[in-house]
C-alpha cells in the first residue's frame, strides 16, 4: 500500500493554490498596458489549474527551513511559465486543443495571434516577477539562471520540439529525454527554486535536482496514463488524444499496464529518496505517493 496522509496533502495543495493565486491576482490587477494582452494572460492564469508547481516551490522552501514568503515570487514565475507553455501547447500548430482547465483554450476566445502574444507576455513577465524576490542579488541571480535554463532550448522548449518531431524508431531513452525537457524541467526547477529560497547549499540542490527530474517524469507519465483512463470532466481537458495525434510517450510505446506499473514503482522510490534528504520533505514524498492515484 502506498500510504500517505491524503487529507493533509489535499489541504497543503489548496493552501498553496490560494497563496500563489492571491499574488498572481495582484500582479495582473490594474496593470497598465498598451494592449489587451494582460487581460488574455489573466484569463489563462486565473482559470484554475492544480498549482502543483507553486506547491513544490513552497514545500521545498519550507523543507529547507525557509520562510515561504521568500519563495512567493518564484512560485508565481514558475506558474506563469507553465501557463504560457500550456497556451502555446494548445495552439492548432501544436496539440490543437479546445479545452483547458475546464474552459475554452485561450486561442478559442481571442484568436491564435493574440494567444501567441499573451504566452510571450507571460514568459517574459515571469522573469520580471522572479527578480522581485526579497533575497540577496547572488541568490536571485542563481534563481534566474536555473529558471532560464529549465525554460530554454535544453529543456522545455527543446522537449516540446522533440514531442512534435519524433523519429520513427523512438526508444524509451529518447522518450525519457523528451519528457525531461518538456515537463520534468519545470517540476525540477520548482523544487530547486524553493530550496534556493530556503537557503539550501549546492550539495542539497544537486540531490533535489536528481529527484526533481524523476518526480517530473512521474508527473508526465501519469498525465499520459490519464489521457487513456481519465475523464475530460475531471481533467478539464480533452482525453484520448495522444494516440490520435501520433504522440510517442511511455503509454503509446509500452502499453497502459506497463506504464501503470512503472508509475507505481517509481512513486515509492521517489518518496523514499525525498525522505532521505536533509530537511523535512514529507509534503513532497506524499505528493509522489499520491501521483499514481490522481484523477486530474
Ligand atoms: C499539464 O500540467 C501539462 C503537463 C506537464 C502534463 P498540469 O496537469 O499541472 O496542468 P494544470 O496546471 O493543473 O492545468
Ligand atoms: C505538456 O505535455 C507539456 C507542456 C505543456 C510543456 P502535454 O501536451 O501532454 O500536456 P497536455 O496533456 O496538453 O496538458
Ligand atoms: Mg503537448
Ligand atoms: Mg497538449
Ligand atoms: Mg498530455
Amino acid at each position: 500500500m502506498r500510504e500517505y496522509d491524503s487529507v493533509r496533502l489535499k489541504e497543503s495543495l489548496s493552501s498553496a493554490a490560494l497563496w500563489v493565486e492571491q499574488e498572481l491576482d495582484q500582479i495582473f490587477t490594474n496593470q497598465k498596458s498598451i494592449s489587451r494582452l494582460p487581460l488574455f494572460a489573466a484569463y489563462s492564469l486565473g482559470s484554475g489549474g492544480k498549482r502543483i508547481r507553486p506547491f513544490l516551490v513552497r514545500a521545498a522552501c519550507c523543507a529547507t527551513g525557509g520562510n515561504p514568503d521568500r519563495a512567493l515570487h518564484a512560485a508565481c514565475a514558475v506558474e506563469m511559465i507553465h501557463t504560457y507553455s500550456l497556451i502555446h501547447d494548445d495552439l492548432p500548430a501544436m496539440d490543437n486543443d479546445d479545452l483547458r482547465r475546464g474552459k475554452p483554450t485561450l486561442h478559442k476566445t481571442c484568436g491564435e495571434n493574440q494567444a501567441l502574444l499573451a504566452g510571450d507576455l507571460l514568459l517574459v513577465e515571469a522573469f520580471g516577477v522572479l527578480l522581485r524576490t526579497p533575497l540577496g542579488p547572488g541568490r536571485v541571480a542563481g534563481m534566474v539562471r536555473h529558471l532560464a535554463s529549465a525554460a530554454g532550448p535544453g529543456y522545455l522548449v527543446g522537449g516540446q520540439y522533440m514531442d512534435m518531431y519524433h523519429p520513427a524508431e523512438a526508444d524509451m531513452d529518447w522518450i525519457r529525454l523528451m519528457i525531461k525537457g518538456k515537463s520534468a524541467a519545470l517540476i525540477r526547477v520548482s523544487l530547486e527554486l524553493g530550496a534556493l529560497a530556503g537557503g539550501a547549499d549546492d550539495g542539497l540542490i544537486s540531490e533535489v535536482s536528481i529527484e526533481g527530474d524523476r518526480l517530473g517524469y512521474l508527473f508526465q507519465l501519469t498525465d499520459d496514463i490519464l489521457d487513456i483512463r481519465g475523464s475530460t470532466f475531471e481533467m478539464g481537458k480533452k482525453v484520448s488524444k495522444d494516440s490520435d495525434l501520433g504522440k510517442c510517450n511511455p503509454v503509446t510505446k509500452l502499453g497502459l499496464d506497463a506504464a501503470v506499473s512503472e508509475a507505481e514503482e517509481l512513486s515509492y522510490d521517489i518518496a523514499g529518496a525525498f525522505s532521505g534528504l536533509s530537511g523535512n520533505w514529507e509534503e513532497i514524498s506524499s505528493l509522489a505517493l499520491y501521483l499514481p492515484d490522481r484523477r486530474k
